[in-house]
């Protein structure tokens, strides 16, 4: 509750280097008293005095209580890795979670990152109700139970990026298709001929064939089965999208079975920069048309997309 007093004419360059030093309070408001301004400061600064301010009304943010500075919202919940210095306090972070988001039912706090063959991170519960979420996203919706599939908010701008190498009339499939968020934003925003869509975790599968009906998709077939095994039963394609970036790469064979001679295959492979070429050097039967690399995964290893074409 402290705060500087200093004159009028002097106040706004005060503020400004208090914002910058990270001592002005931004919870309470600025107070004038004829020619003198108080300003609300975090601590007792030299010269600072003791002085009850109003509330500003705004709250106090993750990253201003606990040094958090990032948090994934899939619908109406939070998953938030908190580092292990601060596991004593994930309860209350949870809890404070909910007060900054009122619209947010649930706040997990990430265990583990991404694993198994379902590709589902370790998450407990640390403040809220658990259940299912729908997260909306450049017009589409997609349900799912964050404990139960594969979903990655973040990857909004690649959906929306891989629906410009769909031609009209392609004939598509998306192996390892998850909840369904490919599939979906193929089928309404291309105007690609029909999706086929496999996927291996049953809990996934239920939820893509409710987001196919929620999102009105009319192109779209979900297949639950193992893409190794169920491959030679599905036909052939012009497009095939491989999610699945640590081990797209074994399924090479698969894809050039699916696809019709001068398809289009787009692998999403993850690999550290000098290991790249030869990967690509096991994709037998391609011709690389196309890499790009996307995003740095963890230190030193990238996903790449690489486009490439059957012969
Ligand atoms: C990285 S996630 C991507 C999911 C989805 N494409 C997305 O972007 O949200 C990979 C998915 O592949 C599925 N999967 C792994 N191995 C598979 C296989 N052999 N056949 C079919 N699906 C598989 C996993 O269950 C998981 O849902």
């Amino acid at each position: 509750m402290y705060a500087l007093r200093v004159k009028r004419e002097n106040a706004q360059e005060k503020i400004i280097e208090l914002k910058n030093s990270g001592d002005y309070d931004d919870l309470r408001r600025v107070l004038r008293v004829k020619d003198e301004v108080l300003i609300p400061v975090k601590t007792k600064l030299p010269g600072a005095i003791l002085k009850k301010l109003s509330p500003t009304g705004k709250k106090r943010s993750l990253k201003d209580l606990f040094g958090i500075g990032s948090f994934d919202l899939i619908g109406d919940t939070i998953i938030i890795w908190i580092p292990n210095e601060l596991i004593d306090k994930k309860k209350e972070i949870g809890e404070h979670a909910l007060k900054m988001y009122p619209a947010v039912k649930a706040v997990y706090s990430k265990v583990s990152a991404v694993s198994g063959k379902y590709r589902v991170p370790k998450l407990e519960l640390i403040a809220g109700k658990a259940g299912v979420t729908t997260h909306l996203e450049n017009g589409l919706r997609f349900k799912l139970n964050v404990k139960k599939a594969y979903f990655s908010a973040r990857q909004s701008g690649e959906r929306l990026k891989l629906t410009k190498y769909v031609r009209d009339g392609d004939e598509v499939c998306v192996l390892f298709a998850g909840i369904g968020p490919i599939p979906v934003y193929v089928s309404k925003k291309t105007k690609a001929k029909r999706i086929v869509a496999v996927e291996i975790n049953p809990d996934a599968v239920k939820f893509m064939i409710e987001n196919f009906s929620i999102n009105k998709c009319e192109n779209t077939t979900a297949i639950c089965g193992d893409a190794k095994v169920i491959y030679p039963t599905i036909g052939t394609f012009d497009l095939l999208i491989l999610p699945l970036p640590k081990s797209s790469i074994d399924f090479t064979n698969e894809a050039h079975s699916l696809l019709k001679l001068g398809g289009r295959a787009i692998f999403y492979m993850a690999s550290q920069k000098e290991e790249l070429s030869s990967k690509i050097k096991k994709l037998k039967g391609f011709e690389v048309e196309k890499i790009r690399r996307e995003i740095e995964i963890s230190p030193g290893e990238y996903r790449y997309v690489v486009h490439v074409r059957r012969k």
